[in-house]
């Protein structure tokens, strides 16, 4: 949520602010904009859009701030577009700050008058209002009085060279290359631009100055960091077509990259947590809670202890029953998503073990967490997740197997199958021409149905949050044996139901939904496995999914749902990659 980036550069930093931002963008889409610093003076474009909205004849300083804004607090407009200025200060935010009501007020009434709605604007206006000279004192001083979330970067005109940052639960980052030293919301936007990273934890600050990084404590003492070498990130998607397309045809090397990271990753070091924890739980959100229940739903059938599978915003203020000796499973790509963090926090505060599944190696979460498996998906640029949830279940299906050894001293059968998923990854490709069609078919649809049983019922699930997030329809994912109790009432003639039915034991029980909705006018969709269970299906189109034991099916059976939901995107006529309303790295709650 919003992409902050600071550069100070040997030479002109605008087209490194620009080239960062544009790494960033996932982060946000509402606004974008710059300030550099030069001869004293701020240069600052801003403007409501994207980043290429701003591109222009460069601006003018060797120091900079950019910023890609998820509108919070005031709407998406050139006027709450950051950077924001006040006096001698240009600032950029991600967070929330949630005491900016009272700190507006209390400015207003010393004279100040804000230029936009945004809660950010409190904080350069605070700053400016701390200033006696010492630019670093100042930001302290005001980040004292702010209460919820922020990543800052701060320019002062006083200050040629210089940029102040703070972290307080929103990520920040600093990176050195070179020709020019960097801070950053994300790792990834990081990729080819710094060789060597180090991120801030909460309440630390970032000063860059006389070419130097330095991490500070609210006094101003320097705390000694490590540098660790950027790992090479596999760049964004190349090709043609949307990012969206690109990253479901990565899925085979995807998974096979990933496989081999979990091949050399040992699991000794929490080997007495697997062997002897006491409950044990799985939190995330959005598409890696799918993931979660789909591990939930392995450990249960395969080790046969409980899984308690929690939204992440859920689990953190429901009081859980969660303690000492538990394992808490948090997934996340990013490993920045605010809830899964906190989630994870007040997990390890109660003296659970954390264990975290996620794609970016230094991200907040891996950083804090016990352990942590780290995927290798690659960069995943869209914003709907595609074979980052692919890459999740299967490290949750070999995390379910470690379990599975270290509690009954034998891997699960299909152990030794998950070498074949790639394979069958990209066999599952050969369904793309008949998701074409049905998208071309149905893309009039007013809202349509995903239903299965078991684990089907999270592949359901995530073919219709595809379907929500890009293609802009009412969708639901929906456990097959409850239609019948209530949202039966809305399927009418036409309207489209979708069924997973990779269980052989449950395709007759889904058969018997299919032949209700069936009866009652809807157009059917049977995805399975196995040739009979389609043969003597009532359902008006049927997609045969590659052969893969039925336990890891959900890796490949979600390939064509996340597929035909790009393409109903596309024929809708919307752009796949950068829904209304979403960001990538949700950092605010
Ligand atoms: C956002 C993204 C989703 C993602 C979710 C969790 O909502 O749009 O695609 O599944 O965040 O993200 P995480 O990085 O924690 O997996």
């Amino acid at each position: 949520m919003c992409g902050i980036i600071g550069c100070v550069s040997k030479e002109n930093c605008y087209e490194k602010l620009l080239a960062g931002m544009k790494r960033l963008e996932y982060r946000g889409y509402d606004s974008a904009g710059v300030a550099l610093l030069s001869d004293g003076k701020f240069a600052v474009r801003k403007r409501r859009g994207g980043v290429s909205g701003i591109a222009g004849a460069p601006l003018c300083g060797d120091t900079g701030i950019g910023h890609t804004r998820w509108a919070t607090h005031g709407k998406p407009s050139d006027r709450n577009a950051h950077p924001h200025v006040a006096g001698k200060f240009a600032l950029v935010h991600n967070g929330i700050v949630e005491n900016h009501a009272r700190l507006r007020a209390e400015l207003e009434a010393e004279g100040e008058s804000f230029l936009s709605e945004t809660d950010s604007e409190v904080i350069v206006r605070l700053i400016a209002r701390l200033y006696e000279g010492d630019f670093f004192a100042a930001v302290a001083a005001a980040c004292a009085r702010l209460e919820g979330s922020y990543a800052i970067a701060v320019l002062c005109s006083d200050c040629p060279g210089e940029i102040v940052c703070a972290r307080q639960k929103s990520p920040l980052v600093a990176g050195a290359a070179e020709d020019a030293l960097y801070v950053c919301s994300d790792i990834p936007a990081l990729c080819g631009a710094a060789s060597y990273i180090a991120p801030a934890a909460d309440g630390e600050f970032i000063r860059i100055a006389e070419g130097k990084i330095a991490f500070l404590d609210a006094q101003g003492r320097e705390i000694p960091k490590t540098f660790s070498r950027v790992e090479p990130c596999a760049a964004a998607e190349t090709g043609t077509g949307s990012f969206m397309e690109r990253e479901i045809a990565a899925i085979p090397r995807a998974l096979e990259d990933t496989l081999a990271a979990l091949r050399r990753t040992d699991f000794a070091p929490c080997a007495r947590v697997l062997r002897g924890a006491g409950k044990i739980f799985a939190v995330a959100c959005g598409t890696a809670l799918h993931a979660a229940l789909a591990f939930k739903d392995a450990v249960e059938g395969e080790v046969g202890v409980p899984v308690l599978a929690h939204p992440a915003s859920e689990f953190r203020y429901r009081d859980p029953l969660v303690g000492e000796g538990d394992l808490v499973v948090a997934v996340s790509q990013s490993g920045e998503t605010a809830d899964t963090l906190e989630a994870a926090r007040l997990a390890k505060a109660r003296g659970a073990y954390v264990l975290s599944v996620t794609n970016i190696a230094h991200s907040s979460l891996a950083q804090e967490a016990d352990f942590n498996i780290a995927m290798r998906a690659g960069a995943e640029i869209a914003v709907a997740a595609t074979k980052s949830y692919n890459c999740q279940l299967l490290c949750l299906y070999y995390l379910a197997a470690q379990l599975c050894f270290f509690r009954k001293t034998r891997f699960p059968a299909w152990f030794a199958e998950l070498g074949t998923l790639p394979a069958a990854a990209r066999e599952a490709f050969g369904c793309f021409a008949q998701m074409n069609e049905l998208a071309a078919r149905l893309q009039g649809a007013q809202g349509m149905y995903f239903i299965g049983r078991d684990s089907d019922v999270r592949t359901a699930a995530e073919g219709a949050l595809k379907v929500k997030e890009i293609a802009y329809l009412f969708a639901e994912g929906y456990c097959a044996g409850e239609l019948k109790h209530g949202t039966l009432a809305l399927i009418e003639e036409g309207f489209p139901v979708f069924a997973v039915a990779t269980r052989r034991a449950l395709a007759k029980k889904c058969e018997n939904t299919l032949a209700e909705v069936s009866s009652r006018g809807a157009y059917t969709v049977l995805f399975s496995q196995y040739e009979d269970v389609l043969a003597e299906s009532c359902a008006d189109a049927v997609c045969r999914l590659p052969a893969v034991c039925e336990r890891l099916m959900p890796v490949v059976a979600v390939i064509p749902l996340q597929y035909f939901a790009c393409r109903m995107c596309v024929l809708r006529g919307y752009d796949p990659d950068k829904p209304r309303n979403l960001a990538k790295s949700v950092t605010v709650e």
